[in-house]
């Protein structure tokens, strides 16, 4: 049993005496701890090091009271697990020497064995299990085939990731087949994750947003709702889209337990596209742990009254900034620990 079960609770839509909170991307370079580490190991190094991944797992929860870990790894074990060789490029971000940019090269992509190429991140799972004592809960994540699809494509970031929209309208057939390829590896991969003991599993769609309500559903809800559908049975499925609001009404007819919201969304208006029945995970503006621990604060506090206490999951709206000073992350945390019903 997990001692502090509160984001399972608001998970499973039951009353809670205040929400739980989290940060997306806590386990990262706001940290100067984790900056430290990342002097010495280069990033897919720490990733694919057990000891090293649970120990950045770690970092946030050993300094603030946080009612949930993320592992932490990233998105791109799974196209490098596939035969695509992502580096991490400093100041630069994720980068691909060779593009998927032809059909053919589809044709090359593989559905791997994940005990085989993944086995690193199931062997982390063990690690921070045992360091989080039964604490709280450890969430599992991966990308959406769709945003795993604009990284295999773009070769990299991209600010509208035209080159693989181009290559998706132009190849619908390649498109789709590698879709497919990308979502099958991510069932076996979360299906593991869950056997190891992750408590939920959330699917980050970064980029669905770049796509028009319409495309939206034919390059990425169908396949997430594949992965909704094979997970579902086993453990809580959250889907995060960042700017796809658009799509809230029909992801509240999945079977997820939790969407997440970024921050260009009121809480009213979510509510309202969510029936008032889902549990919502969101959305503080990562630029507005800038203003002061008191202004926070109040943000939070009025963010929480918005969206009401149960059902609802205090995050931020996306990532945390980097240059986010540590005691504005402190503020944002322990608005939440502190919240009482007025
Ligand atoms: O949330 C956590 O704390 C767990 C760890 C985590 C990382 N990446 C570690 C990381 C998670 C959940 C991710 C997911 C991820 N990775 C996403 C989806 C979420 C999102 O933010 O949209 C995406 C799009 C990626 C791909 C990726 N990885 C990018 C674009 C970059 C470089 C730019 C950036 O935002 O940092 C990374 C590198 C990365 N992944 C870092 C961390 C801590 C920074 C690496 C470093 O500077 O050493």
């Amino acid at each position: 049993m997990i001692k502090n079960d509160l984001y399972l609770k608001a998970l499973r839509g039951e009353t809670v005496e205040r929400p739980p909170v989290w940060m997306m991307r806590q386990a990262g370079r706001f940290l100067p701890e984790f900056r430290e580490l990342r002097d010495k190991y280069d990033f897919f190094t720490r990733c694919r090091t057990p000891e090293l991944a649970s120990e950045i797992t770690m970092m946030p929860i050993r300094r603030y009271p946080l009612d949930a870990a993320i592992l932490f790894s990233d998105i791109l074990v799974v196209p490098q697990a596939m035969g695509m060789d992502f580096q991490m490029v400093e100041g630069t971000g994720p980068w691909l020497e060779t593009p998927i940019r032809t059909p053919e090269q589809v044709k090359n992509i593989i559905v791997p064995d994940v005990d085989d190429t993944l086995g690193y991140v199931f062997d982390a799972i063990e690690l921070t299990l045992q360091k989080l004592d039964n604490d709280i809960p450890l969430i599992g994540f991966a990308g959406s085939p769709w945003t795993i699809l604009c990284y295999c494509i773009e070769g990299g970031g991209s600010k509208t990731f035209d080159i693989a929209k181009a290559f998706c309208f132009q190849h619908p057939e390649a498109a789709h087949e590698l879709l497919q390829k990308i979502t099958d590896t991510t069932i076996a991969y979360l299906k593991r994750k869950v056997e190891k003991g992750v408590s939920a599993v959330q699917v980050f769609d970064s980029w669905g947003g770049m796509l028009s309500p319409e495309d939206y559903q034919v390059y990425s809800w169908r396949y997430i709702n594949q992965i909704v559908e094979a997970l579902s049975p086993l453990t809580h499925v959250i889907a995060f889209g960042k700017g796809c609001w658009f799509a809230l009404e029909e992801m509240t007819l999945s079977k997820v337990s939790a969407l997440g919201l970024d921050w260009t969304i009121r809480p009213e208006y979510a509510r309202s596209l969510t029936n008032h029945t889902m549990t919502l995970q969101g959305n503080f503006d990562p630029a507005r742990l800038h203003s002061s621990p008191e202004t926070i604060r109040k943000m939070v506090h009025e963010m929480i009254s918005r969206f009401g206490k149960d059902r609802y999951i205090v995050n931020l709206g996306h990532g945390i900034l980097p240059n986010i000073p540590l005691e504005n992350a402190e503020a944002f945390i322990r608005a939440v620990v502190d919240w009482k019903p007025n």
